[in-house]
């Protein structure tokens, strides 16, 4: 690394790497550790905050590569003597892989939340988070209360809004920060209200109109479709459900409630941390509610059996019938194996796996049909949103699995033809891919020319690169090494 400048722009003592309770449960021996590698590395908390030049480079990064991949995620798990609870809880953490004349940058910044400054200061969890409340210790002993933080700890997802660039969490209230320097700007829009609840993964229409929803947990509840500022629906409901993403054809916007539901005077009497107040309920139905994005209101809302899902990949329509491809898992136990505890406990053997299945709403017949898509597993789904969001499409992009039975974590990428079911799989030993982000090449004539850019965990030589690939192919083209893991994250995107 010669021309590597590195910095070290700070160094959190108590959340050396290495720190992270690694209290290991099971019997799993250390040759099938050594073959499987370790990915309770991803897990661990960063200590260092970076900003490097240029990374040693294996192989050949596309020239018109250009701009800066955001990607966010958790940074730290310790707060003091006490942890997180959950993979969803952690510090955010933003990191930089800027692209330019076939070289590659990195930089990551902790997201100045409320969350990160209360643990800085005063080494307390100081806040509500997913599936963790504050220290009781800061509320004299008494039961902790919800605590709203005035700059949310953002750690899901990133987007441009306009002309500011934005961390994003499950509440509406986004987190400006600069995409330069990764530093926190602040708290973008008004102070948070109890019980009112948001999406990480807004859409945007063809003529560039934002669509996104809230969930007002709290009587009257109510799921609420805006666009713009304008409020498109509002589906009324006695027990609101946990959401995570949606989606939008030409005409339609379409939202999952599935039966996985809180009963909201539980919120406000219970003191449970925020999701631990959910129930699963698989003997009732999954509602997909579709609203039309030019008149407003609901269109429909039909019934299907009960199924989860944190992500829609993609949906589109044909007169009266929709169709709606997602990851749908059997029920919601899925968010209990994501427990910190869970995942580092090496007896558990595997992380409940999505499928990717198709629906087809039929609104004149007022029926859903559904089928698989693959029988693989695929998680946090990308496709070439720019060219075929809210249209037929053909490719999407996901971490999986490799053995459902053996792996514990997301050990491969997966691109799946959606038209034939096939996949094309990348993986190698000892590495756990994150989220594959498609970007289409200049002059691309086929929906799959670009490349996909991961972050990938390569537990062996306990380092992590951004791989690029050739989408088309699915074949490395190089990748790019970062001087420590980086952790586990969500969601990013290229900003050009
Ligand atoms: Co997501």
């Amino acid at each position: 690394m010669d021309d590597t400048q590195l910095t070290r722009r700070a160094l959190l003592g108590s959340a050396a790497a290495g720190a992270a309770g690694l209290a290991l449960g099971g019997p799993l021996s250390r040759s099938a550790l050594a073959a499987r590698g370790d990915f309770r590395l991803g897990f661990e908390s960063v200590a260092r905050e970076l900003s490097i030049g240029s990374l040693d480079v294996d192989g050949s990064v596309p020239g018109w590569l250009r701009g800066t991949l955001v990607r966010n995620g958790p940074g730290r798990y310790e707060v003091g003597d006490k942890s997180f609870e959950h993979w969803f809880d952690g510090l955010a953490m933003l990191h930089a892989f800027s692209f330019g004349r076939g070289r590659v940058g990195y930089a990551n910044r902790f997201l100045r939340s409320s969350s990160y400054e209360a643990a800085e200061r005063d080494g307390v969890i100081a806040f509500n988070e997913f599936a963790t409340d504050p220290c009781r210790a800061i509320f004299n002993g008494t039961a902790a209360m919800f605590k709203l933080a005035p700059v949310p700890n953002a750690n899901v997802n990133v987007a441009r809004l306009g002309r500011e660039f934005v961390a994003m969490t499950e509440l509406p209230l986004p987190v400006k920060f600069d995409p330069e320097t990764l530093r926190t700007v602040g708290a973008q829009g008004e102070a948070l209200r109890l019980g009112n609840t948001g999406t990480a993964h807004p859409h945007r229409t063809r003529s560039g109109r934002s669509v996104t929803y809230e969930v007002e947990l709290i009587p009257p509840s109510a799921y609420i479709v805006r666009s713009g500022g304008r409020e498109l629906a509002r589906i009324p409901v006695t027990k609101p459900a946990y959401m995570h993403s949606f989606s939008l054809t030409e005409r339609f916007a379409v939202l999952t409630e599935q039966p996985f539901a809180v009963d909201p005077m539980k919120l406000v009497t219970d003191w449970e941390p925020y999701i631990r107040n959910f129930r699963w309920d698989g003997s009732a139905p999954t509602r997909m509610h579709v609203v039309d994005l030019e008149r407003g209101g609901v269109r429909a809302t039909l019934e299907t059996d009960a199924f989860f899902t944190f992500h829609h990949v993609n949906a589109f329509d044909d007169g009266d019938r929709i169709t709606v491809d997602l990851l749908a898992y059997d029920d919601a136990t899925v968010i209990d194996a994501l427990y910190l505890k869970k995942l580092r406990d090496l007896s558990v053997k595997r992380v409940p796996a999505a499928t990717p299945r198709r629906l087809t709403l039929d609104l004149a017949k007022n029926r859903v049909t559904s089928r698989e898509l693959w029988d693989g597993a695929v998680e946090l789904p990308r496709v070439d949103y720019g060219a075929v969001n809210a249209r037929p499409y053909r490719y999407v992009y996901g971490v999986g699995v490799r053995d459902r039975r053996k792996s514990s974590f997301f050990d491969q990428l997966v691109k799946l033809d959606v038209r034939s079911g096939e996949p094309r799989i990348w993986r190698e030993d000892g590495c756990f891919p994150g989220e594959a982000v498609f970007v289409r090449a200049p002059a691309a004539r086929r929906e799959d020319d670009g490349v996909a850019l991961s972050v990938v965990l390569d537990s062996r030589r306990r380092t992590s690169f951004l791989l690029v690939l050739d989408a088309r192919t699915f074949t490395e083209r190089a990748r790019a090494v970062v001087p420590q893991p980086v952790p586990f994250g969500f969601h990013g995107e290229l900003f050009r």
